[in-house]
């Protein structure tokens, strides 16, 4: 058990690709914040590159390219290797392990039932085509990365929480098996609806890829600007300037409830002290869409130019990002590997670890035959 009653922080991706605006509100910013408030005694971030490939198995080099992306877009956005330790999961032998003995507490019927594996199923097709044993299993995959760490808690977008709920079930069911060995983790999530779910600029449910709806976070000027001026959905019914406005549902809105402050309106919209009284112009008519957007595309390239800014140093300097990843997963190796002994032990499995089998062994063999 975690005996210290350390707080313990685990989170990852998947790296499939750059990381964007809906992942930064949704949880690197706040990843940031619980690292800098010295509440943890630890902060472990994955880079989920085997739960990567349960989805792209005939694309290993997808997710080789997308390492580096996103420990970048990681190290840009304030994740500090001093304070947190970056490792790759597919260099964590300790996890497979832990799942293939995990994969024996779980019924495949519960699986089935995880709404977000069940959404991913259709997405990508695998009703159809068949589902990957291994993309079945990523959950139970998931419970191990989490456990492995001793993680206290687990901060993470929204449509995780039936891993760290299934994680939960699978604790309590290797505890009363074996006994106390595994700690209980809890999920945080975001406190506000659209900063868990921060919508495509199309105003489609998720940022996307595939959608081609993002604004990346390392995105330039010139893109981030196309994006809101060319795709972002507003209020189709707002038609001319003086029309009264709807701010709900509309995508100009969403981004700058989450991002803007009083002081964006000092330096770029001096007309409104606030987001309140820019919203009330908006619904009452009489404020037109380009000025929204102009604001907003102001508002992101304040938030985005410092990340840009950082990235752009790190690119230059792949030889120390190497070396962070290096660092991390090693440290992280011993972590795992010493779950892994702890949960053998536990389970009676750890035959090499002393020679106390053997006269067990012997015991046995001296018995009585029943
Ligand atoms: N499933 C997570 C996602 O798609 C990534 C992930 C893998 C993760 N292992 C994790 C998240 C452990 C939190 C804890 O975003």
């Amino acid at each position: 058990m975690n005996k210290e009653n350390k707080q313990i922080i685990l989170t990852g991706d998947r790296p499939t690709g750059r990381l964007h605006l809906g992942h930064y509100v949704g949880s690197l910013k706040r990843r940031v914040e619980l690292q800098n408030s010295g509440l943890f005694d630890e902060i472990n971030i994955l880079i989920a590159d085997d739960q990567a490939l349960t989805d792209n198995a005939d694309n290993p080099g997808k997710i080789r390219d997308n390492i580096i992306n996103v420990v970048l877009d990681y190290l840009s956005v304030g994740i500090d290797p001093a304070k947190a330790t970056i490792c790759i999961q597919s260099a964590l032998p300790a996890l497979h392990a832990l799942t293939f003995y995990y994969m024996n507490l779980v019924t495949t019927a519960r699986v089935s039932r995880n709404p977000t594996v069940k959404a991913e199923i259709q997405m990508r097709g695998f009703a159809d085509e068949g589902l990957p044993v291994g993309f079945f299993a990523y959950p139970i995959s998931q419970a191990a990365d989490i456990t492995a760490f001793d993680a206290t808690v687990v901060p993470v977008g929204e449509d995780q929480l039936p891993m760290i709920e299934q994680t939960r079930e699978i604790v309590e069911k290797f505890n009363k098996t074996y006994g106390d060995t595994l700690v209980l983790p809890k999920a945080i999530i975001p406190e506000n609806e659209t900063q868990r779910r921060l919508p495509g600029v199309d105003g489609k449910a998720k940022m996307s890829k595939s959608l081609d709806n993002c604004i990346y976070l390392s995105d330039d000027f010139k893109t981030v600007k196309k994006q809101v001026n060319g795709k972002m959905f507003t209020d189709p019914t707002h038609l001319r300037i003086e029309d009264p406005g709807h701010t709900e549902g509309n995508m100009v809105f969403a981004y700058l409830d989450v991002l803007c402050t009083n002081d964006h309106f000092a330096e770029y919209l001096p007309d409104y002290a606030n987001l309140e009284e820019m919203k009330d112009h908006y619904r009452r008519g009489g404020l037109g869409d380009g000025i929204c957007k102009k604001f907003l595309i102001n508002v992101l390239e304040e938030s985005l130019r410092p990340i840009r800014t950082e990235r752009a140093k790190w690119e230059v300097d792949i030889d120390t990002v190497y070396d962070i990843l290096l660092a991390g997963t090693t440290k992280a190796r011993e972590t795992t590997n010493a779950t892994l002994a702890r949960v053998q032990k536990a389970m009676r499995i750890d035959y090499f670890d002393n020679r106390r089998i053997i006269s067990e062994w012997e015991k046995l063999l001296k018995s009585p035959k029943v």
